[in-house]
């Protein structure tokens, strides 16, 4: 099989897209029958952490172990990853031992640089410029809900963020618009989000327009993991960048709304939001877990 990596949306075609988004859902009733599906015995996967997890750690390992294989859990303080060993001397090791690489890291470079020199698939579990498996997660879940999403609008509200740019390619991909607003002097960058036009995004300064007719409504912390230093100049910046009530009533009447997670009730999202009805994020913590068992099979097995 040829390698492929999945470090960014675009890694995968719609037709690629397709085929996980039905694959997941077949991997998600298996799962919730208790039916066996062991489709990587005997394969490893190697996670590493440069930065915090609970998600991205507990649905690919749960799901690796799932799928009959196994994980080798690895951070920089307890890895020579820490202690300055080359990213190019690191992939050619441990791609030598294992069937496939998880990485969370900060600057997309890195990722880059490691999957140049890896024999196994490496996927992006999140970097500073995208969170792919979280949008792959995201799109399932509005799927199970809705349908497709072809022709459909999200309301990004907050931070130009690593969300925001993966939402940007997910709709460039597969043929929908995203509605972005965000503080003055944290905008999306079309060059950074790798996007080829502008024309699956509008830009709004206010969040109530963003989320006008808006099929889902989606948002994140103002402060991500890397930009601590900035917390305080962003607590003001993004003080009126929290979807509330009015928000979500000013979007369609049976939208939706997601949150990556982890979540601050009464920044970003107002608890009778995140809460509320139309909330669907804990449908959308879990499907990570299935979409990701979907990607390891396709990524080392191809279409089955
Ligand atoms: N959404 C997400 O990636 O969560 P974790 O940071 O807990 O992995
Ligand atoms: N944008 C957030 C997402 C956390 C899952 C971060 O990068 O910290």
């Amino acid at each position: 099989m040829v390698l492929k990596h999945y470090l960014q949306f675009t890694d995968l075609d719609a037709g690629e897209y397709a085929y996980l988004f039905e694959r997941a859902a077949l991997i998600k009733r298996k799962f919730k029958a208790y039916e066996k599906h062991h489709t990587l015995a005997d394969r490893t996967l190697a996670m590493i952490f440069e930065k915090a997890s609970t998600r991205t750690r507990v649905s690919f390992e749960a799901g690796m172990y799932q799928l009959g294989g196994s994980v080798v859990h690895l951070t920089t303080g307890d890895s020579q990853l820490g202690r300055a060993e080359p990213i190019d001397d690191s992939a050619r090791v441990i791609s030598r031992m294992v069937d496939l690489v998880m990485i969370r890291t900060y600057g997309q470079d890195k990722i880059e640089k490691f999957a140049r020199y890896s024999r196994v698939p490496v996927i992006n579990g999140l970097t500073n410029e995208f969170h792919p498996c979280q949008i792959l997660a995201d799109i399932f879940t509005f799927i199970e809900h809705r349908g497709s999403i072809k022709g459909k609008t999200v309301a990004w509200v907050g931070d130009g963020n690593n969300m925001a740019n993966t939402w940007l390619q997910a709709a460039e991909l597969l043929d929908f618009t995203v509605h972005v607003s965000t503080p003055g002097g944290y905008e999306v960058d079309q060059a950074v989000a790798g996007i080829r036009s502008a024309n699956s995004y509008k830009v709004f300064s206010n969040p109530m327009d963003a989320c006008s007719g808006a099929d889902l409504v989606t948002t994140d912390v103002w402060t991500s993991m890397g930009f601590e230093a900035e917390n305080e100049a962003r607590k003001k910046a993004f003080a009126d960048w929290c979807v509330d009530s009015e928000m979500m009533r000013s979007a369609k009447p049976d939208a939706l709304f997601m949150h990556c997670l982890p979540a601050h009730r009464g920044e970003e999202v107002e608890a009778d939001v995140i809460d509320g009805p139309q909330s669907v994020v804990w449908d959308e913590a879990e499907n990570r877990m299935h979409v990701q068992k979907a990607l390891m099979e396709y990524l080392l097995l191809g279409k089955l």
